[in-house]
Parts: structure tokens; C-alpha cells; sequence
């Protein structure tokens, strides 16, 4: 069997990473940037950090604020027209999955103009060329977007989300710069800190799962097991090691897929605003229950690299029992609330959200064969 793997070209970690942006926009020759985010990064002085240094090394950019959280199809249609305006050969994409996000349709949709109905883009999109490239540099640590090769969509008319999948969209570069995501408030770093660990524990579960990605999971449910909640509470190291424990996360997920949890996230968010992050983590341990049995040993592994003592001396029942626990400890200590009611969801809406769910790209990776009725179960029953 053939496997495929793919990563950044290349990636810079730590504090003060931003700094290469310069060195690698010279190296690579291009002439013009254009710097993607949203309005209130630019308002709170973060993608400022970026167009600081831009100004300092003399390199042409343009500024283009117009990306919404949860980009949409009209969004996504319009910076489009304005990346073309600006001339760029080079998108600098700054912020959470959202601007990296857009940024991969916008860049996307450069290069390959027959997918400019961004609905077209859905799924396996057989995109012909590599997309304009993107220098992502992350202020959120949880999407992974600096080194996946998924964007996520909203289709503001249909109320759902759609997930595109696409090798030509990977950015060149990326940016782990914890300085850039130590300004996250509380809520956001736990929400997508959650999403982290969703996306560690999804992708070493799934049917598409091996022992390359088995490692790279395993290290990241490590590092986020131990580090989120010190991040949560605002200590740098925490936020430091949260912002490589999402990206190695990114590295493993991006190659072979996610699960349900995702699957039944994505209209949460599109349906009610709900935040990725938190939509994710209020699913987890519920979905972690259904697929227990397609699991094989690996809630030994997760429970292990969750801290809990003695996982070997340990039955079956025991360690799944004890992985599961271990992860909705981590939940409620970051404050995940616990029923889909606290988040707005209302029953009448179930089966709406269950057909979405369903057909969602992220399903035919669950480990377990799942149902129509299997998904509005699961809803129920943390209602
Ligand atoms: N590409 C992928 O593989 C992938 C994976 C999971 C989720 N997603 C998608 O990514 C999006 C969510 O991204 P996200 O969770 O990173 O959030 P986001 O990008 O939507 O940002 C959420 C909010 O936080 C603010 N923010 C971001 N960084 C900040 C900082 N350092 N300090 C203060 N405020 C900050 C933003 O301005 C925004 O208002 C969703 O659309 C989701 O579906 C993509
Ligand atoms: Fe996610």
C-alpha cells in the first residue's frame, strides 16, 4: 500500500520566528505581499507585528483586512477580486484557521480560475496547478491550518460548512511564533487548544491511521495533555508548547483524516456560531464512547499519554474507561461546557444537523461504521 505524506516545505518555531518572513520573501524573490487578516488583529496590534517588520525590510506589501472568523463563500469570492487588485506574488496569511483558511480558497482560486464557484471546491478538488504561495503564520493553537492541506468553508445559504481537500493548497512556509498566540484571551485557548486535541485523538483513531501518524498523535495528545491548562491559565511555556503540540497534531491529522467528532462539529458552527474549538470539545468524549469498540488497544496508548498510572495492569473495559475520564477532566478543567443546550442547540434541530453530519467529509474516517440515527443518538445524548 501506497501512503503519501505531506508537510511544509519548510516551518520555523519559537519566539521571534516571525522574524524569517523577511529573510524568506528575499530568498524566494518574490516582489509584492499581500497580508491577509482580520480587522481586530490588525486593531490589537498582532498582524501589525508582521507588517512592522515588512515596512522595516523595505519589502512591497498590501494590507487586506477583509477575512471574517468562519470565512464564507461571498467572503472568500470578494478577497479574490482584491487579490488581484493588489498585484501580490506572495500571500502572507496571519491569524487562527480562519485567515489561513481563506487564504488557501483565495490562493486556490488564483491559480486554477475554472474552481471560482468556491462550492466547487468541496471535497478532493482536482485542482491543476499549486496555489499562489502562502507564508502562514498562526495566532490560534488549534487548527493546524499553517500545515494542513484542508481548508473549511461556511455556506452562508445552505447553514453548513464544507471541508475542501487539496495538496496544490499547502502553504510553503510556515510560522509558529508563540509570541503571536500568547495574546489569545482564555476562552479562545482553551476552545482551540480542545480542537488540538481533537484533531491528535480523531487522527490516531481513524480508519486511514499507521505508525507514521500513530507517532506523530501520540506526541501531541502528550504535549497538549500536559500543557494546555498551564496555557489556559496565561503561562508562556504552556502557550509555547501548545503552539507545537497543535502543529504536530496538523502534521499527522492533514495525511490521513478526522472522524465524526468533526463531522458533527462543522453544523454546530454553521447553524449557531458555536466556535469550532468549543463545538469540537463538547462532542468528544460522547463520540470517543460510540467508537470505543473499533479502537482496538489505542485508548491504552491515549490513556498512557495522558498521564494515567498503571495503563498495562489494566483490562480492556478499564483503560477506555480511564482514557475517556482522563480526557473530560482536561474539558471541564478549561471550562468545555458539557451540554449542547449551554451552546444554543436546540432538539427540533437534530435531524437537520444529523443529515448534515452525515454527508460531512470528515464521516467516512470515523473508525466506526456510523448511522444516521448513530449521529442523532449522540447528539441526544449530551443535549
Ligand atoms: N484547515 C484546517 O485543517 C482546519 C482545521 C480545523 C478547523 N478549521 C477551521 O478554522 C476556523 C477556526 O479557526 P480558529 O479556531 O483558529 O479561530 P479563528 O481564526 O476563527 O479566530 C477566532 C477569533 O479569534 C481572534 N484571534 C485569533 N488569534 C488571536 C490572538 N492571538 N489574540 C487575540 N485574538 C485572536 C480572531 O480575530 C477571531 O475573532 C474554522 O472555520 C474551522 O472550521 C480548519
Ligand atoms: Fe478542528
Amino acid at each position: 500500500m501506497v501512503r503519501r505524506m505531506m508537510f511544509n516545505g519548510t516551518a520555523y518555531f519559537g519566539q521571534g520566528a516571525i522574524g524569517e518572513i523577511v529573510n524568506e520573501i528575499k530568498n524566494r524573490h518574490f516582489k509584492k505581499a499581500l497580508v491577509t487578516s482580520t480587522p481586530d488583529l490588525f486593531e490589537f496590534g498582532i498582524a501589525t507585528k508582521v507588517t512592522d517588520l515588512l515596512d522595516e525590510a523595505g519589502i512591497a506589501y498590501e494590507v487586506y483586512d477583509g477575512i471574517k472568523p468562519n470565512p464564507s463563500i461571498a467572503n472568500i469570492t470578494d478577497s479574490v477580486e482584491a487579490c488581484k487588485r493588489s498585484g501580490a506574488d506572495v500571500i502572507v496569511a496571519v491569524g487562527g484557521g480562519s485567515p489561513i483558511d481563506a487564504s488557501k480558497a483565495i490562493a486556490t482560486i488564483m491559480t486554477n480560475p475554472e474552481f471560482s464557484d468556491v462550492r466547487s471546491l468541496e471535497g478532493l478538488a482536482p485542482t491543476k496547478n499549486p496555489c499562489l504561495p502562502i507564508i502562514a503564520v498562526t495566532t490560534t493553537s488549534g487548527t493546524a491550518a499553517e500545515v494542513t492541506i484542508n481548508y473549511v468553508i461556511t455556506d452562508e445559504e445552505k447553514n453548513r460548512k464544507f471541508v475542501c481537500v487539496d495538496p496544490h493548497d499547502i502553504p510553503i512556509v510556515a510560522i509558529v511564533d508563540p509570541d503571536m498566540s500568547a495574546t489569545m484571551p482564555t476562552g479562545l485557548c482553551a476552545a482551540t487548544g480542545m480542537d488540538a486535541l481533537v484533531h491528535a485523538i480523531e487522527g490516531f483513531i481513524t480508519k486511514g491511521a499507521w505508525e507514521l501518524t500513530d507517532m506523530l498523535h501520540l506526541k501531541a495528545i502528550e504535549i497538549i495533555g500536559r500543557s494546555l491548562r498551564s496555557a489556559v491559565a496565561g503561562d508562556y511555556d504552556g502557550r509555547e508548547a501548545m503552539s507545537v503540540g497543535q502543529y504536530i497534531a496538523g502534521m499527522g491529522f492533514s495525511n490521513v483524516g478526522l472522524g465524526i467528532v468533526h463531522s458533527m462539529a462543522h453544523p454546530l458552527s454553521a447553524l449557531y456560531d458555536v466556535p469550532h474549538g468549543k463545538a469540537c470539545a463538547m462532542l468528544l468524549t460522547a463520540v470517543l464512547k460510540f467508537n470505543a469498540s473499533a479502537t482496538g488497544t489505542k485508548y491504552r496508548d491515549i490513556a498512557r499519554v495522558m498521564g494515567v498510572a498503571d495503563v498495562d495492569a489494566m483490562d480492556e473495559t478499564t483503560y477506555r474507561a480511564a482514557a475517556i475520564d482522563a480526557i473530560q477532566q482536561l474539558a471541564d478543567d478549561v471550562g468545555i461546557p458539557k451540554s449542547l443546550s449551554e451552546a444554543g442547540v436546540k432538539e427540533e434541530d437534530i435531524p437537520f444537523l444529523a443529515e448534515s453530519a452525515f454527508k460531512d467529509a470528515c464521516t467516512p474516517g470515523n473508525p466506526k461504521d456510523v448511522s444516521l440515527e448513530d449521529i442523532i443518538g449522540i447528539y441526544k445524548s449530551i443535549l
